[in-house]
């Protein structure tokens, strides 16, 4: 009997994913499962952005606060990323990425295959860290999606 959880699930329902990737052969370890550093790095990207537009700024990774490999990925998957901020210091913004894997896309099953949470620092044009802007309704987290006439 196998009692291990069924890892399937949705795509995040009214969520834009950040990134969408398929991994190529060259992003396999020797196992013939994708390299746990691409999806870091991917990850890396995908929660830069949201940090990028909340600073309204450049921003560098200071942390990875934590970082979850739940199921491997396979060459072949649509891998997904979505990322939201969670929380805002006075320089930092901290962003929760969670990763999809779509499989088997004639047939299609979608797996939670890692979840992270980063922290970025917003800088200025010299590089030093500078105070992340409060929030304005004005400058949206997200803009707005094109509207179809
Ligand atoms: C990012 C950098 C400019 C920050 O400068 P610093 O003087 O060390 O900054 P601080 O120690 O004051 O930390 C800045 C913010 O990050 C937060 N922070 C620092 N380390 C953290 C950690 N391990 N976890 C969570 N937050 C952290 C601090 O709490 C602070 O937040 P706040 O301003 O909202 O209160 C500097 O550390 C740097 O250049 N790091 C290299 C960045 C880089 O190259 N990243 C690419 C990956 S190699």
């Amino acid at each position: 009997m196998n009692d291990s959880p069924d890892p399937r699930t949705c795509l995040p329902a009214h969520r834009q994913p950040e990134l969408r990737v398929m991994p190529m052969p060259a992003d396999l370890n020797p196992e013939g499962n994708v390299f746990g550093g691409w999806i870091m790095s991917m990850v890396d990207i995908a929660g830069a952005i949201p940090a990028h537009r909340r600073a309204r700024s450049r921003v560098a990774t200071v942390a990875v606060n934590s970082f979850a490999f739940r199921q491997p990925v396979s060459v072949g998957d649509l891998v997904s990323f979505y990322a939201e901020v969670v929380a805002t210091g006075r320089s930092s913004v901290t962003v929760d990425v969670e990763v999809y894997a779509e499989r088997d896309l004639e047939n299609p099953v979608v797996v939670k295959v890692t979840e992270a949470r980063l922290t970025y620092v917003a800088l200025d044009e010299h590089g030093r860290k500078q105070l992340v802007p409060p929030a304005s309704p004005a400058a949206p987290e997200r803009p707005a999606p094109p509207s179809h006439s």
